[in-house]
């Protein structure tokens, strides 16, 4: 039951006491059960509000009709009573909330939001090439990103001291003089030497892609960076020709990059295969024209074409060093580099922004 200020008949110090304790233990019950700030303001109108507030009833009801001979009592005991009131309400007030009000959960709080992370464009990207191949029937593999020169050099028909590697930086391992030379490990430069791993675990017919790392001693700018992806693919069967390699890169590049696109394929030079070629797609920013906006395009370099990546009949040097019989199966090659598209995809400017982590780039690809 809430306290309600009594009407006095007997104002004799005993009764006076006896009533002034009941008030006391009142607002000690009821300032004990303050626990936010609407309890606080509640708490202090109730005592202290001019009108009606507790305090002005104990003025009301004690002092004023207190018979005259008992009036200094009275008025006594009221100041009195009147300073510790105000002394509980003050401290109420400056009450810190309790723990118990503070761990309270309050359920019509909304929840705390957490961002919900973003694919990385480069993954995205990789995902999205290894999906158009995985729609072909290609299924995925995968090797070491620390390898030997075997696998990434000499299996791949790139003989010792052979000028190609030169093409290359290569990054070695230290201290590895002591192995013979195709022992020697280093950083691959392409994600190549999985295809030999693929084929000595392998009979035909073979259809993968190989996505992953690679490493090459380039200072990073713009374009450039010491580590990239790549996405190797490799299709070896009977039968298999140079239309087969055009129709399957043709039908990737529009897939990834909307079906205007032409292809262009013009001879090229990689030691493990022969013929190989350098593929172009049209410039998909003038649309293959070579000017836009009134002017050359500087995506293509006003020639309507972009060059995107490298590609050949695997030579049958390299199905030597997997014990494969040149005689019965042919194959292709592909290799591309998964920056270079997430940056035509995207529109990024800087190879860099793939890496720094900032925020401000990568939630723009959520
Ligand atoms: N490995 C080559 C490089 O990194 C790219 C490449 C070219 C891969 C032709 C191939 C290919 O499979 O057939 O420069």
């Amino acid at each position: 039951m809430a306290y309600t200020v009594p009407k006095l008949k007997d104002f004799s110090p005993a009764a006076l006491d006896k009533a002034v304790e009941k008030l006391l233990a009142a607002i000690g019950d009821e300032s004990d059960a303050v626990r936010n700030d609407a309890d606080k303001k509640a708490f202090r109108d109730r005592w202290l509000a001019r009108k009606d507030g507790i305090l002005t009833q104990v003025n009301d009801l004690w002092l004023k009709p207190a018979p005259k001979e008992a009036k200094r009592e009275v008025g006594q005991r009221v100041n009195k009573l009147k300073a510790e009131v105000e002394a509980k309400v003050e401290a109420a007030l400056a009450q810190k909330p309790s723990a118990a009000a503070e761990s309270a959960i309050d359920i019509s709080l909304p929840g705390i939001r957490r961002p919900i992370g973003a694919e990385h464009p480069i993954i995205r990207t990789q995902n999205d090439i290894v999906g158009v191949f995985k729609n072909l029937g290609y299924s995925v593999a995968e090797g070491p990103v620390i390898e030997t020169d075997y696998y990434n050099f000499e299996a791949l028909n790139f003989p010792p001291n052979h000028p190609a590697r030169d093409t290359q930086d290569t990054l070695f391992l230290a201290n590895q003089e002591s192995k013979s030379r195709r022992e020697q490990l280093l950083l691959r430069t392409h994600t190549s030497p999985v295809q030999i791993r693929t084929m000595e675990k392998m009979k035909p017919p073979i259809r993968i892609v190989i996505p992953g790392k690679v490493h090459r001693n380039d200072p990073p700018d713009a374009s450039h960076s010491p580590m990239f992806h790549q996405i190797e693919g490799l299709a070896v069967d009977t039968n298999i020709t140079f239309g087969d390699l055009k129709g399957t890169l043709d039908h990737a590049m529009k897939a990834l990059f909307g079906s205007d696109v032409k292809t262009s394929f013009r001879p090229s030079f990689f030691p493990f295969t022969e013929p190989s070629a350098d593929v172009q797609i049209s410039c998909i920013f003038c649309g293959g024209k070579g000017y836009r906006d009134g002017g050359r395009c500087p995506n293509c370099k006003a020639s309507g074409w972009i060059e995107l990546l490298g590609c050949g009949m695997v030579d049958p040097n390299v199905y030597g060093f997997v014990n494969y019989d040149a005689k019965k199966v042919s194959g292709f090659a592909f290799g591309m580099g998964v920056e270079r598209i997430a940056i035509l995809k995207y529109g990024v400017d800087d190879i860099q922004l793939f890496f720094q982590g900032d925020v401000r780039f990568l939630e723009q690809f959520g």
